[in-house]
């Protein structure tokens, strides 16, 4: 029996172009389940893009033009017909600016749950409350459970936004430099949390910073000019470089 894979993705000669401006080009890789894979790579190299088209998140604009395969545990969810939302489900997403929804921070993780599960109210309780204790938050905010999530602090929305991540029990989880804006406190709790949960979900961190893949990562993809230059475990990447552009960007000669 082949063995069962949660959260697995591949790309197969991926390419995605806005117009005629091709972004990602002929990009292979393999991001392995359960394990945290950060994408770097300099400013406007592709990361956001190639992480988006993990959810087909991008085909929200006409001008999107997507070939290849993206394989989620062996199915090409790039197949025309497939529902986009059964596919969106299994991949929670973290933005680089937490955006709450303008409501409290209950509904804010019930919501999700609602939507995908008729459960009675107590059952909706308790697993509201089990997301706001995965994301760390539910100390902080037990008290206030149906004041609106605006109120919260930066911090505290981004670790909101992870318990609303998780509320949909997604496969993977695909963060966008989910610390960039947050002060090194907080971003040091979302760097903890994505340690914790790696070992549930497969976590796809897009990182500008060096010392954060360097302290989280398994496994690294370094990405230039949307070409993949360089993939694989990341004590390799880091430590032992293969190609010179590789290099050149850990000595930070390129930024
Ligand atoms: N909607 C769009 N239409 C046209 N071009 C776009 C669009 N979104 C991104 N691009 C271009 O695609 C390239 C890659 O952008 P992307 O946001 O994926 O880069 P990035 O590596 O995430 O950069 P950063 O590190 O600054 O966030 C850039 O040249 C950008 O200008
Ligand atoms: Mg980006």
């Amino acid at each position: 029996m082949s063995k069962k894979l949660i959260g697995e993705i591949e790309t197969q000669n991926l390419n995605i172009c806005y117009g005629k401006h091709c972004i990602i080009k002929n990009v292979n890789i393999k991001i392995p389940a359960r394990q945290l894979t950060a994408i770097i790579g300099p400013s406007g190299c592709g990361k956001t893009t190639l992480l988006k088209s993990f959810n087909r998140l991008l085909e929200i604009r006409d001008d999107v033009k997507i070939s290849g395969k993206i394989l989620v545990d062996g199915n090409n969810i790039l197949r025309s017909g497939l529902n986009v939302s059964d596919i969106r489900k299994k991949m929670g997403l973290l933005s680089q600016k937490p955006y709450p929804l303008p409501m409290s921070i209950y509904e804010n993780v019930a919501y999700g749950i609602r939507i995908h599960n008729h459960i009675d109210s107590k059952k909706l309780e308790n697993a509201v409350n089990n997301c706001l204790q995965e994301a760390g938050i539910w100390n902080e905010i037990r008290d206030r459970l149906h004041d609106p999530a605006s109120g919260l602090s930066l911090g505290q929305q981004q670790r909101l936004c992870l318990a609303r991540a998780i509320a949909v029990q997604p496969e993977v989880l695909l963060c966008d430099e989910p610390t960039s804006a947050l002060d090194p406190i907080s971003a040091q709790q979302i760097e903890k949390l994505l340690l914790k949960l790696k070992k549930e979900y497969t976590v796809v961190l897009v990182t500008h910073t060096l010392r954060q893949a360097k302290r989280v990562a398994d496994y690294v993809i370094f990405l230039y000019f949307g070409e993949v230059i360089e993939h694989g475990p990341a004590d390799k990447v880091f430590n032992n470089p293969k190609h010179p552009r590789t290099k050149a960007y850990m000595q930070g000669e390129i930024s």
